[in-house]
């Protein structure tokens, strides 16, 4: 086994473990979440809506409680989302605003 390869595979956990949401396309969640979850939560917090994100008391504080988050609101707005694109959406908003690894 020659030497690059052996860097590549020490490197693998640590690439796999900085993003919680690897089958997430953040392009196409954002999309997603443009057309069925900003109008609302501007109507709550004003602005760009992503305040919601970003407010000091946000809610959510682990990848899994936005995994959940998400899906609560997909199954409360009937936006009719597949898993798939729960985790675009969460990839999207894992990436612009809550940066967990
Ligand atoms: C009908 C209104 C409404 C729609 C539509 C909506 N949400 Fe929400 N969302 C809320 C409310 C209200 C809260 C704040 C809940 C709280 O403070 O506990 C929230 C909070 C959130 C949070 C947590 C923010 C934090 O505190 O960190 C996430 C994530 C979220 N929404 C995702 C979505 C996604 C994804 C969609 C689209 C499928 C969506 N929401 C659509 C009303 C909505």
């Amino acid at each position: 086994m020659n030497k690059t390869l052996i860097a590549l595979l020490a490197l693998w956990p640590l690439a796999a473990a900085a993003n919680p949401f690897p089958k997430g396309d953040p392009k196409v969640g954002k999309k997603l979440h443009d057309a069925k979850c900003v109008a609302c939560h501007q109507r709550l917090v004003g602005g760009s809506g992503s305040d919601i994100y970003t407010r000091i008391d946000r809610k959510i504080q682990t990848p899994k409680a936005l995994q959940q988050r998400i899906a609560a609101c997909n199954a409360q707005v009937n936006a009719g989302w597949f898993p798939e694109e729960e985790e675009h959406a969460a990839a999207h908003l894992n990436q612009q605003f809550y940066k967990f690894k």
